[in-house]
């Protein structure tokens, strides 16, 4: 159970109405500091993803993850276990490293005063505290956060009710055949949105909009072809067709890559859209991985990371070129963008009340009931 959202309760009634009668969700959930705070405490605090595991894939590399006001340290120590610590040291707070940076070493330094910390989080060297007698190190080692690597991705947990099993269930069979682990980045993107974070998911829940504003998505994959799995854990989505011509999702439907080899007829002629809450959005195509990891900066504002990874053989291939897949979902995100930012200056006018939703946004509906209830303290 949830303390309640700070949010307009008969909007939210509305909201949980059965399909086909709801509205979207209150308009304060996209504009007010308040429900940000509150998503923050309790959205964000639970399972959310970092980035990938193979950023820190040697020994002794650490790495330090924003979200949203602070940060996770992950480090990977000598036995290549992956350990998860607040990112903030126990002398005065500094950042024991800068947000986003990378740092392979034996010890964690703070660049503040060198407090020094075992890539385990114990303390092992305060500068000047030797005459101390009262100080020991025993007392300050970092604060733990529970870390978990799930097909080759990066979760960071800060008191979940639930178990990492529990917020995926049902997802490892629909990843399987991806085979994540093995995957490569080639490529990373970053936007910043002028839009809530929610608009961003529901936005991607739906193809509803792709007729309008999507007309090279269109050429490859038919708008309507959506088909949306019934939600079980803290996921949502379903897979849409390739016309016939289309090997994959690019601005003429051609792949430079080559197919997973593990896919089976269906996954070879989908593309899969998943929405696993908060924060990541996961493309699953047939030759290539795209995932999207949204930070709320404010309650109009979010930071979009956008990457795209590649089977190994690929990626490693002389000469590899992403921009077949990068070019056309980098052209396809800033269309969604603007759509986004639209959005978000529409709602902000006054008078502006929740509005229904289309038979075809059924997946918009999933990701609504899920927040709504969480909002209703469910
Ligand atoms: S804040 Fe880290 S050593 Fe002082
Ligand atoms: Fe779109």
């Amino acid at each position: 159970m949830f303390k309640p959202a700070p949010v307009d309760q008969n909007q939210l009634a509305d909201a949980l109405k059965p399909f086909g009668q709801s509205r979207m969700l209150p308009v304060g959930a996209y504009l007010d500091e308040a429900v940000l705070a509150w998503e923050r405490e309790h959205l964000f605090a639970g399972w959310v993803a970092l980035g990938r595991s193979e950023e820190i894939g040697k020994p002794r590399q650490m790495k330090a993850f924003g979200l949203g006001s602070s940060g996770v340290l992950v480090t990977r120590g000598d036995d290549l276990e992956l350990r998860g610590f607040e990112n903030a040291c126990r002398h005065r707070g500094h950042e024991l490293l800068a947000c986003d940076a990378t740092a392979e070493a034996r010890a964690i330094v703070c660049p503040y005063h060198a407090w020094a910390y075992r890539l385990t989080g114990e303390l092992i060297g305060a500068p000047g505290h030797k005459e101390a007698e009262s100080f020991d190190p025993a007392d300050y080692p970092l604060h733990p956060v529970d870390v978990r690597e799930w097909h080759g991705w990066l979760f960071a947990d800060r008191g979940s009710s639930k178990t990492f099993e529990e917020h995926v269930q049902g997802l490892d069979a629909i990843l399987a055949n991806y085979e994540g682990q093995e995957l490569v980045t080639v490529e990373t993107h970053e936007y910043d949105v002028a839009a809530n974070w929610k608009v961003v998911v529901e936005n991607y829940q739906e193809c509803y909009h792709c007729s309008s504003i999507h007309p090279e998505l269109c050429v490859v994959s038919p708008p309507e072809s959506g088909d949306n799995i019934d939600p079980q854990g803290d996921w949502m989505g379903g897979d849409m067709d390739l016309r016939d011509f289309a090997a994959t999702m690019s601005l003429d439907g051609h792949s430079d890559g080559i197919v997973m080899a593990k896919l089976d007829e269906r996954e070879q002629r989908t593309v899969m859209y998943l929405a696993l809450l908060p924060n990541m959005l996961l493309s699953l195509h047939p030759d290539y991985v795209m995932t999207h990891l949204l930070t709320p900066l404010a309650p109009g504002k979010t930071r979009i990371r956008c990457s795209w990874a590649f089977p190994r053989q690929v990626a490693e291939r002389a000469g590899f070129d992403p921009a077949y897949a990068v070019d056309f979902w980098d052209l396809t995100n800033r269309q969604d963008w603007a759509a986004c930012e639209s959005v978000q200056r529409g709602m902000s006018t006054p008078g502006y009340v929740p509005g229904p939703m289309a038979p075809a946004e059924d997946g918009v509906y999933d990701f609504v009931r899920y927040v709504a209830r969480a909002y209703a303290g469910e």
